[in-house]
């Protein structure tokens, strides 16, 4: 089984590559913007893994399944994705449009991680807590990989239920955020020193280097990448203070 994930903090990832491993499974993992994704498009059966977003896809994922249309027919897929706290039908969303391109669903599994909007104060939790989190999300993992091996797939998201909590809940108030990539990367070129760990970073290569500054331009999938890497604090997105920078790594010690 191969993986295909996109993941600005890192939780994602971790997930992803825990699963795969806790399957035994020695195929491809890899990120949604590298040529790999390719590669492991091309196996019978994959995860596909993003973070959830308003309670939806992230653009880039969307993008990314509408543009391989061709590539989904017969296959067999398994969705996870992460979510700070509320997903609805996170994996649903992306099920809805796989299906179309007929593809299988065979599953899906939503896990709760620490928040990764540094600059939006809501959600925001101590060390302990996102470590606590880690290890609760890491058990889930450890367990479903138990049950899949065993032929039973969870099928967290996809239900007629998660799909009006999802809707309602969530995604109808904030539709226009993930219905395109976006261009309100804020960067303060007075605290930028054009270290190019932004551009390097971006999976959609929004972020470009001009004249010594970070300069970003309108295709932004809003990871936060960017913005949690910055080593100057230069940068937000939604909010307007960035109030921390969180990563998978910084979160799980
Ligand atoms: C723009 C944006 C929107 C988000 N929306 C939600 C949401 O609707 N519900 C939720 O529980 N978490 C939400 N989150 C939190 C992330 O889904 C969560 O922290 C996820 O684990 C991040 O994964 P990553 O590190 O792989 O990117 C959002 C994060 C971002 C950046």
């Amino acid at each position: 089984m191969n993986a295909i994930y996109l993941s600005g903090s890192g939780n994602t990832k971790h997930i992803v590559t825990l699963l795969l491993q806790e399957l035994g499974g020695s195929g491809i993992c890899a990120p949604i913007e590298s040529e790999d994704a390719m590669k492991a498009l091309e196996g019978d059966e994959l995860l596909l893994a993003y973070p959830t977003m308003f309670s939806n896809i992230p653009y880039l994922v969307r993008d990314f399944i509408n543009s391989h249309e061709t590539a989904w027919k017969g296959k067999k897929i398994f969705l996870i994705t992460t979510m700070g706290l509320f997903a609805g039908d996170g994996t649903g969303c992306a099920a809805r449009l796989l299906k179309k391109y007929g593809a299988e669903i065979t599953g899906g599994l939503q896990i709760v991680m620490p928040d990764s909007i540094g600059d939006c104060k809501a959600l925001k939790k101590s060390k302990e807590q996102n470590k606590a989190i880690i290890e609760k999300a890491d058990k889930r993992i450890i367990e479903a990989a138990k049950q899949m091996r065993a032929g039973k797939y969870p099928k967290e998201g996809l239900s007629f239920a998660a799909h009006m909590a999802g809707l309602f809940g969530q995604r109808l108030w904030f539709y226009n955020k993930t219905t395109g990539y976006k261009d309100n990367v804020k960067i303060d070129p007075s605290k930028c020193i054009g270290c190019g760990i932004c551009a390097k970073n971006c999976p959609t290569q929004n972020i470009k280097i001009v004249d010594g500054k970070a300069v970003a331009s309108s295709k932004c999938t809003m990871c936060y990448r960017c913005i949690n890497h910055c080593p100057k604090q230069a940068m937000t997105l939604l909010g307007k203070t960035l109030y921390e920078q969180p990563t998978f790594d910084k979160n799980s010690k």
